[in-house]
């Protein structure tokens, strides 16, 4: 059995992505959960702090466009936008900045 934790306001600065990072990598290394962190936000301040760096594999930029002009998704392209951060034991979708046009 899965949860979801949606982390989200409009406003900016109010600590949403310190408590998605903090919250994940508590579950992660405490509680021996496992958790994937999904990045929708385009400023990707939370991919910034997990690693990322481009790799030409899809981020939510291309997960979005592709359920925008097909309407659905295939699970081995989501698959493909996971990445892994070691350190906080998290896996990842990131976000980038293309999202905004998206
Ligand atoms: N609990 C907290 N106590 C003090 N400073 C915090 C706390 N949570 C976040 N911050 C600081 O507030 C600033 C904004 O946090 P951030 O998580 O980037 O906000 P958001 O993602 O909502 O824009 C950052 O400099 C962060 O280090
Ligand atoms: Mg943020």
């Amino acid at each position: 059995m899965s949860n979801i934790i949606c982390i989200c306001n409009q406003k900016g600065g109010v600590g949403k992505t310190t408590t998605c990072y903090n919250l994940g990598a508590a579950l992660a290394l405490n509680e021996g959960k496992k958790v994937l962190v999904v990045d929708i936000d385009p400023q990707a301040n939370l991919s910034d702090y997990l690693g990322f760096e481009p790799d030409g594999q899809p981020t939510m930029t291309q997960l979005v466009m592709e359920i925008a002009v097909n309407g659905m998704i295939g699970m081995s392209k989501v698959q493909s936008a996971v990445r892994y951060n070691e350190r906080a034991n998290l896996h990842y979708i990131p976000s980038d900045i293309n999202l905004a046009g998206s």
